[in-house]
């Protein structure tokens, strides 16, 4: 056999740019950085230690105690802020989803004890939805025939907002795909003095398989799916409507969920706004990485900054992560 001698070299090599670690953190295109991150965080009413969610390990629905010094953690951590869950107990769930606008509820005890905590050090946002407080599990309100009430259930949202307004939420994020609600959420807002409060809209939100752990995390007790208010995932034309209409409404930034999956949209919608977007790395995408590197299947925090590089990668301002003090303590 002759030995093989080129006539034509490559005329570019892109390797030279990723020689050295040096070399390649200098022309890293996306970098990290606490300040993008978000927690996401239950508070479970009536516990007298943090739950452990068996479906999202290092998880936990927290006590109220738990909660605060969580708080605190991520605000050493450099975290931008917290997105709060409430769970109630059993008991207090019916079917119009009393207890997410009861002052007292736990989502309000809770704001206002990390509102006291922690003052504006981190930005204190809260879950919008009906979803934790009803007997149904629904995001609303249901009609006698048990479909969801789109217009009943603004009025409940419109409540919701000024509680947790009126509990310390810099900012409020409507998460339940209703027609209308960033509006009606504006306007309830404003109505009690409430126009420094500012909306993270769930502008989209795709009815998902790896929303499951969830479910485990807040208690909730759903049957059958939110299809009738949720997205499509073959639709990526929708969420653009979806994005016009929540601009339109007032939205001051928003957000699309889960993330993993839907990072073309993700793209499409840092494009075509020029306000804030959030990305929300949901709990079965933080399971999924959990569960393979319990089995030794992949490097666990290799894998974690890996997917949170795409999701910024793909346009995201901010993402709300699970991970995301264990992550900004690394920083
Ligand atoms: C609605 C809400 C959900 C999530 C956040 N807000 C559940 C749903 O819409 O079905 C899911 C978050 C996650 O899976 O991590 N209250």
């Amino acid at each position: 056999m002759e030995t093989y001698v080129s006539s034509s070299f490559p005329g570019a090599r892109p390797r030279r740019l990723r020689t050295t670690p040096a070399m390649r953190r200098m022309v890293a295109e996306t970098r990290l950085h606490p300040s993008d991150l978000i927690l996401p965080a239950f508070v479970r009413e009536g516990i007298a230690a943090p739950v452990p969610i068996s479906a999202m390990p290092g998880v936990v629905q927290h006590t109220r105690d738990s909660l605060r010094k969580a708080a605190v953690e991520a605000v050493s951590a450099g975290v931008a802020g917290i997105m709060l869950f409430g769970v109630p107990e059993d008991a207090k769930k019916d079917a119009v989803g009393s207890a997410g606008t009861d002052p007292d509820g736990i989502l309000q005890v809770a704001l206002r004890d990390v509102r006291a905590e922690v003052g504006d050090d981190l930005v204190i946002m809260s879950d919008l939805c009906l979803d934790e407080y009803t007997d149904h599990g629904h995001c609303g309100v249901l009609t006698e025939d048990g479909r969801v009430d789109n217009d009943a259930t603004l009025e409940r949202y419109a409540e919701m907002a000024q509680v947790q307004a009126d509990a310390g939420a810099h900012v409020v994020g409507p998460s339940g795909m209703m027609d209308g609600q960033v509006g009606v959420v504006r306007d309830a807002l404003d109505q009690i003095g409430k126009e420094d409060v500012s909306i993270l809209a769930y502008t989209v939100k795709y009815s998902s398989a790896f929303y499951g752990p969830f479910r485990e995390a807040v208690g909730s007790s759903l049957v059958g799916d939110r299809k009738t208010y949720q997205q499509d995932p073959a639709n990526v034309r929708e969420s653009l409507r979806e994005l016009a209409l929540d601009l339109d409404e007032g939205a001051d930034m928003v957000m699309v969920k889960p993330a993993g999956p839907y990072l073309d949209v993700l793209a499409r919608v840092a494009d075509a706004v020029d306000v804030p977007v959030a990305a929300y790395q949901i709990s079965g995408e933080y399971s999924m990485i959990e569960a393979a590197a319990e089995r030794g299947w992949i490097d666990r925090d290799k894998a974690i900054l890996e997917s949170l590089t795409g999701i910024k990668r793909a346009g995201a301002d901010m993402i709300l992560t699970y991970w995301a003090t264990e992550v900004a303590q690394q920083f």
